[in-house]
């Protein structure tokens, strides 16, 4: 879904930190729609089959939820954790893998649920893992995709809207480990600092 932006104030909210601020991109409203659509479509494609759901740590759990809640039928859980942005809000190119799936993938039908897809660096990675291990199918789906900043040639089965080129924070997605828990999609921006004499 392409996103139609309707302008919102900057607002300085309670946990952040001096000189950033936050602007809501996609209300949780919108969120919760998009979310429940998604689910109906996948679930139209694979009716009768055992979803198991593959979050990435740890910026998907809030996705993962709320779009395992829509999907109904048989569904199943498992989390992986790969190396970040950290404190930086560029990649470093480089994907590593620190915390592997617990069980086998082999045989199930698997979606793989990321956040946001930017470089596609984290997905080309995984794909490759995960193509090796012979599920039945394997499909993405991502909440958000900043399409401008690919640099992999990978793309999503399931979007859930496609954003433009901000740094974004909240359901889930975080800027050193910060922000969370906002319940909407919001742009982070950083006030400038003044230039020095
Ligand atoms: P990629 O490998 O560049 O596609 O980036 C994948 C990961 O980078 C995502 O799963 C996020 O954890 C993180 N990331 C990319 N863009 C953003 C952003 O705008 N906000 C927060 N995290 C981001």
């Amino acid at each position: 879904m392409a996103l139609k932006r309707k302008r919102s104030a900057s607002k300085s909210r309670p946990g952040n930190r001096p000189g950033e601020s936050t602007r809501v991109l996609i209300s949780r409203a919108r969120v919760r729609q998009r979310v429940r659509q998604m689910a109906r479509q996948i679930r139209r494609d694979f009716p009768d089959d055992t979803l198991h759901l593959v979050g990435v740590l740890k910026g998907s759990v809030l996705f993962l939820a709320d779009l395992a809640r829509e999907l109904g039928g048989e569904v199943s859980f498992d989390f992986l954790s790969v190396s970040s942005y950290g404190k930086s809000t560029h990649s470093s190119g480089e994907v590593k893998l620190i915390k592997d799936l617990d069980v086998s993938i082999e045989s199930r039908t698997v979606l793989v649920v990321e956040d946001i897809l930017d470089t596609g660096l984290t997905l080309k990675y995984l794909l490759r893992l995960f193509e090796e291990r012979k599920p039945k199918h394997l499909r993405v789906v991502v909440l958000l995709d900043k399409f401008e900043r690919r640099i992999a040639d990978v793309h999503a089965d399931y979007t859930g809207f496609t954003i433009p080129n901000e740094f974004v924070v909240g359901y889930g997605l975080d800027f050193d480990e910060r922000y969370r828990n906002l319940p909407d999609v919001c742009i982070l921006q950083f006030a400038q600092r003044p230039a020095k004499k």
